[in-house]
C-alpha cells in the first residue's frame, strides 16, 4: 500500500469545535424555523452553494417536512489558502430560472461575507419572489461587507474550520463534525 492510501485525514485534527450531534440538534431547530417562516408559501426553493455547502443542503433537506425543490450554484472565492481572494466567480449556474419562486440560499460558511453579497445581488437580479439566507457557520469578527443572514446555525471565532462540506485545500469535507487542524498542515501555505 502506498503512503497515500495510508493517509488518514482524521490524523491532522487538532480539535473538534463542533461535533456531529450539536450540528445534527440544530439543523432540526432550523428546519423548524423555516417551516414556520415559509408555511403560507408555495415554491420554496434552497439554492444550496457548492461546493461547501453540500453536505449541509443534504441534511438540512432531509429534515424538512414542507415541499421544496433544489438546486445548485457553484462558485468560487478562495484560491488553495485560506483567505479569500475577494474575487467571487460563477463556475456552476442554477439549472431553471427562479421568477417568482421563494428562494433559499444555502452557504456552509459567512465570512467576509463577500461572497453571499454578490450571491444575493445575483439571484435578486432574477425576479424571485424572495431571497433568503441560511448559514450554517458565521465569523462575525471578519465581516467586511454587510449581507442580511436570515438563519444561521452557529456563530464561531476567527478560526479557519474544515468539516461538514468545509475544506482546506479540497481535503476533510467528509468529516461529519466541524473540526479545526493541526498548525503544521498549514505551514506551507504563504499567505497565512
Ligand atoms: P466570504 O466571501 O469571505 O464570506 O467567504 C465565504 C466562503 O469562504 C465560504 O463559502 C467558504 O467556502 C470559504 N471559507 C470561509 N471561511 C472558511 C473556513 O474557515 N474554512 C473553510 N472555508 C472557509
Ligand atoms: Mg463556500
Amino acid at each position: 500500500m502506498s503512503n497515500i492510501e495510508a493517509r488518514n485525514l482524521e490524523d491532522d485534527v487538532d480539535h473538534v469545535m463542533i461535533d456531529e450531534s450539536a450540528l445534527q440538534a440544530r439543523i432540526l431547530e432550523l428546519a423548524e424555523q423555516i417551516e414556520k417562516d415559509y408555511a403560507d408559501k408555495d415554491n420554496l426553493l434552497l439554492i444550496c452553494v457548492l461546493k461547501g455547502g453540500y453536505v449541509f443542503l443534504a441534511d438540512l433537506s432531509r429534515a424538512l417536512k414542507r415541499p421544496h425543490e433544489l438546486d445548485f450554484l457553484g462558485i468560487s472565492s478562495y484560491g488553495a489558502g485560506t483567505k479569500s481572494s475577494g474575487a467571487v466567480q460563477i463556475i456552476m449556474d442554477l439549472k431553471t430560472p427562479i421568477e417568482e419562486r421563494h428562494v433559499l440560499i444555502v452557504e456552509d460558511i459567512i465570512d467576509s461575507g463577500r461572497t453571499l453579497q454578490y450571491m444575493r445581488r445575483n439571484l435578486l437580479a432574477r425576479g424571485p419572489a424572495s431571497v433568503r439566507i441560511c448559514t450554517l457557520l458565521s465569523k462575525p469578527a471578519r465581516r467586511e461587507v454587510d449581507v442580511p443572514v436570515d438563519y444561521t446555525g452557529f456563530e464561531i471565532p476567527d478560526e479557519f474550520v474544515v468539516g461538514y462540506g468545509l475544506d482546506f485545500a479540497e481535503e476533510y469535507r467528509n468529516f461529519p463534525y466541524i473540526a479545526v487542524l493541526k498548525p503544521a498542515i498549514f505551514e506551507h501555505i504563504f499567505d497565512l
